[in-house]
């Protein structure tokens, strides 16, 4: 093998190793030569499994921003146009292919709200249809809950590398999910995953101890609020089957309290 195969080579291995270790998107313009230049100082990482995807500080200006956005908008199809124009959201600017808000019916009973979106969400522009969309589905139709749900995120833009999003990315993106709450008057909240529980709840307690427990979920103004039941996210469920078991379950509490106060 010549010296530019073997480079070749190395070039390719590297990719391939920093692929399987979650890396699939850049977001700064050039690429910079770490060997050389020392790191940002003082960015905090929240990443999942790399250490080059960082989470960027937030501004004040950015959640004003948001809250003045998301007051104006009267309808949940305006909202998704508040959210495609807000700039303040660093995830925007990391890679993201368009605004991901929402999908299902607007006159839903049940708001279901998950971490972020992933690639597939990105390239379609909907949350939830990739894989763990498919099992989530199921779960629903199963339920009988197919057209009894409006399906969104805590943040409306991918995470590089699928990294959970940062408390300060929700933050930004958190006056548009009150909005849709408030706009859409769900009768009962279905928080997927860890990182949606803490957000929505504002909470650190673990996604473990909260799953199966009712909470209840009021804004400060507007007198709305709804029972949230927290449970696994259906990502999880695919890479842990056993714990599906325990989301059936939580599912079913959430139709039965819907069916009970339909009644
Ligand atoms: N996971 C999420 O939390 N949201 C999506 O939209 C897709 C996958």
């Amino acid at each position: 093998m010549n010296a530019q195969a073997l480079d070749t080579a190395a070039a390719e291995s590297l990719l391939a190793f920093w692929r399987d270790a979650g890396v699939d998107a850049c977001y700064e313009d050039a690429p910079i030569d770490r060997t050389h230049v020392a790191p940002p100082p003082a960015v905090k990482a929240v990443t999942k499994a790399t250490a080059s995807v960082v989470a960027l500080p937030v501004t004040g200006d950015a959640a004003a921003e948001a809250r003045r956005l998301a007051a104006g908008a009267d309808t949940l199809e305006a909202l998704g146009e508040a959210i495609a124009g807000f700039t303040g959201c660093p995830l925007r600017e990391m890679g993201a292919k368009q605004a991901v808000f929402s999908r299902g019916n607007p006159q839903a009973p049940v708001m279901i709200i998950g971490e972020g979106p992933g690639a597939d969400e990105d390239d379609r522009g909907q949350p939830f249809v990739g894989k763990a969309g498919k099992l989530l589905d199921r779960m629903l139709a199963e339920a009988g809950l197919t057209d009894r749900v409006f399906i969104t995120n805590t943040v409306f833009w991918r995470p590089p590398g699928n990294r959970t999003p940062s408390p300060a990315e929700q933050a930004a993106c958190a006056p548009f999910v009150e909005r849709a709450f408030f706009l859409l008057k769900p009768k009962a909240v279905l928080l997927l995953g860890a990182a949606a529980a803490k957000s929505v709840l504002s909470t650190d307690e673990g996604i473990m101890r909260l799953r199966g427990n009712w909470k209840d979920w009021r804004l400060p103004e507007g007198n709305v609020s709804a029972p949230v039941m927290p449970t696994f996210h259906p990502a999880f469920l695919l890479r842990t089957p056993m714990a599906k078991r325990a989301a059936w379950a939580d599912l079913l509490a959430l139709t039965a309290r819907l069916d009970a106060a339909d009644a």
